[in-house]
């Protein structure tokens, strides 16, 4: 059956790391006859520029239509002073929103090829596999009331809210709990429940969860002492549930244990299982244009949306598998060069990657 895949390349390096994917899906479609329908579109500080908004309604519509949408990067300088409602980043906000995405899923696994690259020592990352699991679209990200407003006193006051609805919290810790049962069954839920109310809420839903998942050891951990402990044993963590402001900053942090955030897809799911597949990482200005992007990311990213949402477990796998044998020739951009290594640019990597699929 045909598939329809909307690509948003976005801002910064989105553009040139999306070109390599194109590539890449160029091949598995031909390699797996998979028959994929790709239209681009345009998100962020472009679409500011093209249309005005940063996501406006007509390609929203076509990203709800459509079985995945694939999308680079968004923001950049140019775009910084604008109406803080119109930046680029609102469009991506908004996207997750209205498409219901709420569970994002941010994989960090170490290739053992680039066990030297991260901060840690290697021991402490070696065969490192962590999947977290971030509420997308709720928390203090979206919670009203939220501005900046004027006290009596005439000094200024910004303001956001942190809410989470029983609901919500239960949506995403089924999620966690079922991705749990296909790993090794270990389930830490990160919370502050020694200061915010919200996430004693947090606490009590998950632990009500448990008895549907017996097999699955949960344990809860203040966000504090995990994004210690993530820097101190991360291999005692499996898989991780937390909500949306929190997973934003331990995603980064398990990226960074990985060698390179150039290296880490994401998927972010609704109820129908579409959805939006993304790297971790950000739109790097400093480097855009320059061919020293890392296209790993978001050729991973596309991986993922071909098991997720394509159904095409095969192709899937074989795009992970090519990515692992261009490391084991050696091919490293920037972010992941180390001695001995040989340095190539972004579309040496996907082509690389190209040619490891179908040689
Ligand atoms: C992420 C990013 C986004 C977020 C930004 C670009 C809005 O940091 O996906 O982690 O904060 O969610
Ligand atoms: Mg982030």
């Amino acid at each position: 059956m045909k598939k329809t895949v909307v690509l948003l390349p976005g801002d910064g390096i989105g553009p040139e790391i999306s070109a390599e994917v194109l590539k890449v899906l160029d091949a598995v479609k031909g390699q797996f006859e998979i028959d994929i329908a790709i239209e681009e579109d345009v998100i962020g500080g472009c679409s500011i520029d093209a249309c005005g908004v940063p996501l406006s309604d007509k390609t929203l519509a076509k990203c709800k239509a459509a079985d995945a949408v694939l999308m680079g990067a968004v923001g950049g300088p140019k775009w910084d002073d604008i109406d803080p409602t119109l930046r680029p980043e609102k469009g991506l906000l908004k996207m997750r929103y209205e498409m219901g995405l709420y569970a994002n899923l941010r994989p960090a696994i170490l290739y053992p090829q680039l066990a030297g690259a991260s901060s840690l020592r290697p021991e402490l990352v070696a065969d490192l596999d962590i999947l977290i699991v971030r509420e997308l679209t709720g928390g203090i990200y979206f919670g009203e009331p939220r501005g900046i407003r004027t006290l009596s006193s005439g000094e200024r006051q910004g303001y956001n809210t942190f809410v989470y609805a029983e609901s919500e919290i239960e949506r995403i810790g089924r999620t966690a709990f079922e991705m749990a049962m296909k790993r090794g069954k270990k389930l830490c839920s990160v919370d502050k429940a020694n200061v915010l109310e919200v996430t004693v809420l947090w606490r009590e839903v998950m632990q009500g969860l448990a008895s549907d998942y017996p097999e699955v050891a949960l344990s809860h951990m203040y966000v504090d002492n995990a994004a210690m402990q993530l820097v101190k044993q991360p291999k005692q963590f499996d898989v991780i549930v937390t909500g949306n402001m929190f997973g934003d900053i331990l995603s980064d942090a398990a990226a960074m244990l990985t060698g390179s955030i150039g290296m880490l897809p994401s998927a972010s799911l609704n109820r129908e299982r579409r959805g939006l597949y993304e790297p971790v990482h950000g739109s790097a200005p400093d480097i855009a244009g320059q061919g020293l992007a890392n296209p790993l990311a978001m050729i991973l990213s596309a991986a993922m949306m071909l098991r997720y949402s394509l159904d095409q477990d095969e192709a899937a796998l074989a795009i992970e598998e090519a990515v692992a044998r261009v490391l084991d020739q050696g091919l490293r951009s920037a972010d992941i060069y180390s001695e001995g290594c040989r340095r190539a640019s972004t579309a040496e990597i996907g082509d690389a990657v190209v040619a490891a699929l179908i040689g």
